[in-house]
């Protein structure tokens, strides 16, 4: 029987769960794929480390051994940074490979020079596992794309941030507790600053938006914050007000302009965020056919990422002769157009007696956090002016569970 034979760069959480499963699941593969499926090289950094790799695999640091072994079908990269692996990419593909990533934020910058490369070498390219852990976004909206037009995707993209966040509020953890906590489970990045600032949700945001509107927005137009401001007393006074903070992407396309953020919003019960939990990710697709769409699953760690590579080993085995990685054809469509409206937000640090005729009080938590109804420019106003120190907005359906509440809250 043929073998089809893959090298894995890098060999850490997700590397090691990709190898790890090619071993578990080798009938599995062999069988959906006809052939066997063989890890013939590692690549990896530092020599010293032990690891639990069978003999026959070739352990290396150096790339060009790699593209040396005869007849390698696929390379995957599961590597940190971003001009490395897009220069190791490069050659895989040259050199007639089917490419498979994980990485975000090199897929974030290059993905494009690299789907277009892997055209002309008639080779694909999987990157399943850069967006939402193991949950099957891009091939949901690969399939969605067929017909559907997307006019709103939004989502919880980040697991760490979403770990460290329910950990803060379940056990009232303190957020280094949380983060260290994060990394030790292999959820977080090798530097976790892509993860609390927001940087890998905003990553993934644009690798979506080329998928479900054809390319990406102005990365200086979108705005983007992480969870670092989100102190304990603000989840539990949030808590307590029927609200949960979640870190949130959203992207949609309005004319020929697409807006995207990615920040911390907060979000009542009535929200499909609201009960997704510790490393759980969400992804809510919105399209003009199906209407809207919720997929939930683990959005970080060894095997959800691995399950995400395997997938994508068994699409690009699969899919040799016809590339089907690009979406080029997506029609825009029109969002909804959103105004200067007023909205609801958390709000802290504002004077009890604060008098501004524009500004609507619907709650008061506590001395210094409430909830106004208010526009963004109004809200950015108050910042400027230090009348108030953070604030963060409020969706979906609120106004229920104000007055369904049972804690002594002032309703204004
Ligand atoms: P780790 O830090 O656990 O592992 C990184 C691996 O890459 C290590 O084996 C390291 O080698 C190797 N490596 C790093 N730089 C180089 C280099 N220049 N040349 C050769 N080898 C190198 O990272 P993860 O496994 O967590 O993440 C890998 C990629 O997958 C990242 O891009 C990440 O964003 C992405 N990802 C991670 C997920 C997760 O849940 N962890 C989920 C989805 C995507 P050595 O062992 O010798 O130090
Ligand atoms: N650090 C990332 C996260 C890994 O926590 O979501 C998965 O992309």
């Amino acid at each position: 029987m043929s073998v089809i034979k893959v090298a894995i760069l890098g060999f850490g959480t997700v590397g090691e769960g990709v190898y790890r499963t090619i071993q578990s699941h080798a009938e599995e593969l062999t069988s959906v794929l006809g052939r066997k499926v063989e890890v013939a090289a590692v690549l990896i950094k530092n020599k010293q480390k032990t690891r639990d790799i069978r003999e026959d695999v070739l352990i290396t640091t150096d790339f060009a051994e790699i593209l040396n072994l005869p007849q390698l079908d696929v390379v995957v990269e599961a590597i940190v940074d971003k001009e490395q692996p897009f220069t190791f990419l490069n050659q895989a593909i040259q050199s007639g490979c089917h490419i498979i990533t994980a990485n975000k934020e090199m897929f974030a910058h290059h993905g494009n020079e690299l789907l277009e490369l892997a055209e002309n070498y008639n080779v694909s390219v999987g990157y399943e596992a850069t967006v939402a852990g193991g949950i099957p976004i891009i091939q949901t909206l690969r399939q969605l794309l067929n017909v559907n037009r997307v006019r709103h995707i939004q989502g919880i993209l980040n697991g760490t941030s979403n770990f460290i966040l329910t950990e803060m509020r379940e056990k009232k953890q303190s957020f280094a507790d949380a983060l260290i906590l994060a990394q030790e489970k292999g959820y977080a990045e090798a530097d976790p600053t892509n993860d609390v600032e927001g940087f890998d949700a905003f990553y993934k945001t644009m690798i979506l938006s080329r998928i479900a509107f054809g390319e990406q927005p102005n990365w200086k137009n979108v705005e983007r914050a992480g969870i670092t401001s989100i102190s304990r007393e603000l989840i539990e006074t949030a808590e307590k007000m029927g609200l949960r903070f979640k870190h949130i992407a959203s992207i949609s396309k309005t004319g020929s302009q697409i807006n995207a953020e990615v920040k911390p919003v907060l979000v009542g019960k009535s929200h499909p965020f609201y009960s997704i939990e510790g490393v759980e990710n969400a992804v809510n697709i919105h399209s003009d056919i199906v209407g809207s769409i919720t997929l939930q699953g683990p959005g970080a760690g060894m095997y959800p990422t691995a399950s995400a590579v395997i997938e994508d080993l068994v699409y690009v085995c699969q899919n040799r002769s016809s590339n089907k990685s690009i979406t080029k054809t997506t029609a825009a469509c029109d969002g909804e157009k959103k105004g200067n409206e007023k909205e609801l937000w958390l709000i802290q640090g504002l004077s009890k007696n604060y008098n501004n005729p524009l500004i609507t009080w619907v709650a008061q938590a506590s001395d210094k956090i409430a909830i106004i109804k208010a526009t963004k420019e109004e809200i950015e106003k108050l910042i400027n002016l230090k009348k108030a120190t953070c604030y963060f907005q409020i969706i979906g359906e609120y106004d229920t569970e104000i007055k369904n509440k049972e804690v002594t809250l002032a309703v204004l």
